[in-house]
């Protein structure tokens, strides 16, 4: 809010006549171009900061909503099926088309286990079985998201 005052207080004098040439007008234009992009900066971390924070409230939603939550825990609890908050980088083995493959568990393998379940399936788990979901490509990006900065943190 003060910055919004300088701000103001600044554009003022800069836009009266009266005071051409001045010699504190390089400075005032220095000061002035600081401030807007103090502003502007703020502004800008203060809204990435809150998309961040609704991406992470929608994932966490989404997670409960669709019943993921039924079958794995966030803790590291192994329930139904794997707990989700500590694969990333994991190396596990999993089939594809009845292949054995050993993998390590990156972003990209996270949004496949949800888009399409089975694809490859976790050699730990094969008797179990993951329904697919029924949800849009964004509630899987997201969902993806969710968990994948659950994992980071
Ligand atoms: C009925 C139980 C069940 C439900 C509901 C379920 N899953 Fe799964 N999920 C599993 C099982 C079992 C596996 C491991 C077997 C496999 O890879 O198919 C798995 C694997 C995964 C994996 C890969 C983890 C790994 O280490 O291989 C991810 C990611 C995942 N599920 C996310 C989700 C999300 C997100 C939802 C909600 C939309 C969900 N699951 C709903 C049972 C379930």
């Amino acid at each position: 809010m003060r910055l919004y005052v300088i701000f103001i207080f600044l554009s003022c004098n800069i836009n009266n006549p009266s005071l051409w040439p001045n010699k504190y007008m390089v400075q005032y234009l220095k000061l002035f171009f600081f401030c807007f992009f103090c502003v502007l900066f703020i502004a800008c971390t203060q809204k990435k900061k809150q998309n961040q924070t609704d991406f992470m409230a929608e994932g966490k939603l989404i997670f409960e909503q669709s019943g993921c939550a039924i079958c794995h825990s966030l803790n590291g609890e192994t329930m139904y099926g794997p707990a989700l908050n500590s694969i990333l980088g994991k190396s596990i083995h999993v089939l594809r088309d009845s292949i054995q493959h050993s993998i390590t568990v990156d972003e990209d393998y996270i949004y496949r286990a949800i888009k399409d379940p089975d694809f490859e399936k976790n050699e730990a788990y094969l008797s179990k079985k993951m329904p697919l979901p029924i949800l849009t490509d964004k509630q899987i990006e997201i969902l993806s998201t969710y968990i994948i900065q659950l994992n980071k943190h």
